[in-house]
């Protein structure tokens, strides 16, 4: 039977095995939920990359720049991290190069995975349906916070979970937990998310919307996929 586990930190990664495996890299708040709603609006792709002069360099070959450090938009890029930005069709046929504290790391750290798609809330069913449709055992990887926990990932994992348990086993004991933390939260999504660190975070730069709407379910159906470098719709 194939399986789905869930690495709750990029830091507890190496004791995960990507073998075979399709990755699920989620960042709920918010590097990974702006990704799928440029994505709606048909940027062509989006180029993670590790550090600010990655993205300036790629902006100099005629990328659209994106991406925030701390939360906050970079000096000189084009656009920050707010999923909102990301809803221009002027950005329709556009190459974006992203760069965030903790999701753009997350991609890049499970390249070697057989297949990786982003996760989000605005796009579950649609990466559910995926996975029901193909043979691969899956990971979840929470983007966490600066190799911390979280607790909007987590819950991702745990919807994404329950959608798949009468096809997959569980793994691993943070899958399960992931699961009951989700149903117990499920009522009230927004309440329990503000509870977190990195909604405080968002809070205090006033973006209450981008909560808000980070937690919407199925927005968009679509999928993100990894492909030699850069990510594409599917
Ligand atoms: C990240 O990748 O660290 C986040 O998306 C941060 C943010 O909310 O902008």
């Amino acid at each position: 039977m194939k399986t789905i586990s869930t690495c709750i930190s990029p830091q507890l990664l190496p004791l995960h095995t990507l073998e075979n495996k399709v990755a699920i890299v989620v960042d709920i708040l918010r590097a990974t939920s702006s990704m799928i709603t440029a994505f709606a609006y048909d940027v062509v792709s989006i180029t993670p990359v590790p550090t600010l002069a990655d993205c300036r360099m790629l902006k100099e070959q005629g990328f659209v720049t994106a991406g925030e450090r701390g939360g906050h938009k970079v000096d000189g890029f084009d656009l920050g991290n707010s999923p909102f930005e990301f809803m221009d069709h002027q950005l329709n046929g556009k190459d974006l190069a992203f760069t965030t504290t903790n999701g753009s790391q997350a991609i890049l750290s499970v390249v070697n995975a057989r297949n990786v798609l982003l996760g989000s809330f605005l796009n579950l069913s649609a990466t559910a349906d995926f996975l029901l449709q193909q043979n691969e055992s899956v990971l979840i990887l929470c983007a966490g916070w600066k190799g911390k926990f979280n607790i909007e990932d987590t819950l991702y994992a745990g919807a994404l979970a329950g959608l798949l348990q009468d096809d997959f086993a569980y793994e691993d004991d943070a899958t399960l937990a992931a699961a009951s933390l989700y149903e117990q939260a499920s009522s009230d999504l927004l309440a329990y998310l503000k509870k977190g660190s990195h909604a405080q975070r968002l809070e205090g730069f006033e973006n209450h919307r981008d909560l808000e709407f980070c937690i919407k379910m199925d927005q968009f159906n679509l999928n993100a996929i990894y492909r030699d470098g850069r990510l594409y719709k599917v």
